[in-house]
């Protein structure tokens, strides 16, 4: 269905001879996208490859007037959505400075499938710098498309790892990129980090209460506990798992507990203080028993009516698939290894110091992206005898990864007309940039929020005043940019 009126507004937009006129009436959309492609090179950086490659693009022209602004929304790992150009701030504001908004899949994901697979070799020009010049590209394109001169400003903005790229992006082409809005942007990239799980320990505690924390560990025990006696098979029946936890294994142990700390970072991400406030009040629902009353909050909030596969077998395989419109590719999870294998980094871990129980080591993660993207089969193994056959080499990533932070910087990021937003309850926060900078930075810290609270439009009935007060400085500030 949703293909098919893309498929639809596509036919209707070329048929009205100038693509840009956006004023498509469609019942089946409340605002009215259109799509259209884009030709980009599949490798900017050999002078003598010339193979284009053609991506999908979305805009919303709504409040487009000539002379207004661009604005292009940077997706985040695995969003494979278009709602931030029909809703939201970023429109609010384009429907005051008459901006044109856009946005489209990074290269690999969603429509942009630049090779026949998702194979190892194939994924070669997926990498940060292509991405970024994939930006540019788009923009010399959007700006020929428009006809708009110089003078037009080119306002990028995102969330998560779309808010990253999005500066990078403008440090990179500081000529077509005026300004940024990095909501929750993650800039400390080093090959691991262990502040998410630290700092949850701190949220729950401080957002929620002492005694949530103190439920949610004996929740953990309780696990550890069942792994420690071998009662994977108790925990398969509990959890509603497809196989038991092997509870011999450190990888599948490190799985089940990332999987399950995930849950709950994401769903403070997505619901923030009253996120905390109903994990905390669900923790107890089972008096005396928080190990039940945790298994029954996932349940209720993630529980499916199929079986649930954390195992480490389950995610390498789900991963390994390089075939286009497999579970592993669909979701970006496979193209996002690759990112992070080769170049990212970014692993959370959990090590004997934690407070959480559980291991989630370093090895954890290197066994995932040997397992995902290095040779396993008995033909890889034949062909690595090529010398010709390039595989996954885990060591490279380390230098991969001090490259890129050399390239783009870490906390400190030396650019100027950007504002970095952040929640106060975001596991992620101390990745992110909390202090201005630069001359024309700004640095804001948004209290009893966590991911990105601030995408939406300003909502008196739900949103705190410093969130209110936030969203009106973002406001003004994209407003100002917008023409100076
Ligand atoms: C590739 O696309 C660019 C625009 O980005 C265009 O100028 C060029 O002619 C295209 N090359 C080929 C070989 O089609
Ligand atoms: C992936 O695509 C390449 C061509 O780009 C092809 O040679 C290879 O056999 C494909 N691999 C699989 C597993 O289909």
């Amino acid at each position: 269905m949703f293909s098919l009126i893309f498929v639809l507004l596509a036919m209707l937009s070329t048929s009205s001879g100038n693509e840009f006129a956006g004023d498509l009436e469609t019942d089946a959309f409340t605002a009215d996208l259109y799509n259209d492609v884009f030709e980009t090179r599949l490798d900017h950086f050999s002078p003598q490859n010339f193979n284009n490659v053609s991506f999908t693009y979305y805009g919303n022209a709504n409040h487009y007037e000539p002379g207004g602004p661009l604005y292009i929304y940077i997706k985040d790992a695995r969003d494979d959505t278009t709602r931030w150009i029909e809703n939201g701030l970023m429109v609010d504001i384009a429907a005051e400075t008459n901006a044109a908004l856009f946005t489209f899949n990074h290269r690999y994901l969603g429509e942009n499938r630049p090779t026949q697979n998702a194979s190892f070799e194939n994924m070669e020009y997926l990498t940060v710098e292509q991405s970024l010049a994939d930006i540019a590209t788009f923009i010399r394109f959007i700006r020929t498309e428009l006809s708009v001169g110089y003078s037009t400003k080119v306002i990028l903005w995102g969330s998560g790892y779309g808010a990253s790229v999005a500066v990078w992006a403008r440090k990179k082409y500081p000529h077509m990129i005026d300004a940024v809005w990095s909501s929750s942007g993650v800039f400390d990239i080093n090959l691991y980090s262990f502040s998410q799980y630290d700092l949850l320990e701190y949220i729950i505690t401080s957002a929620g209460s002492l005694e949530c924390h103190n439920l949610l560990r004996q929740a953990l025990y309780a696990i550890d506990d069942l792994i420690r006696s071998g009662d994977g098979e108790y925990l398969q029946e509990m959890l509603n798992l497809c196989h038991p936890v092997d509870t011999t294994s450190l990888f599948d142990i490190a799985a089940l507990y990332e999987h399950y700390i995930l849950f709950i970072t994401d769903y403070i991400n997505r619901h923030h203080t009253a996120g905390i406030l109903d994990f905390c009040r669900a923790m107890e629902v089972i008096p005396g028993d928080p190990f039940k009353s945790f298994v029954q909050w996932i349940d209720y909030i993630y529980g499916t009516p199929e079986c649930f596969d954390p195992s480490f077998n389950g995610m390498v395989e789900r991963a390994s698939d390089v075939e286009w419109d497999r579970e592993g590719t669909i979701s970006g999870r496979r193209q996002w290894y690759y990112s992070q294998c080769t170049q990212i980094g970014s692993f959370l871990i959990a090590d004997e110091f934690s407070w959480l129980p559980g291991r989630i080591p370093v090895f954890y993660h290197m066994e995932k992206c040997q397992r995902a993207l290095g040779a396993t089969s008995f033909w890889d193994i034949i062909r690595i005898l090529n010398p010709r056959f390039v595989s996954y080499n885990a060591d490279q990533l380390i230098y991969a990864n001090e490259a890129l932070i050399r390239e783009f910087g870490s906390l400190n990021q030396r650019v100027t007309n950007v504002i970095y937003t952040n929640g106060a309850i975001d596991p992620w926060l101390y990745t992110g940039i909390t202090a201005p900078q630069e001359p024309r930075t700004i640095a804001i810290v948004i209290e009893a929020y966590a991911k990105s609270a601030d995408l939406t439009s300003i909502d008196p009935s739900s949103d705190t005043v410093q969130l209110i007060q936030a969203k009106e400085q973002i406001k003004q500030t994209i407003m100002e940019w917008s023409f100076d």
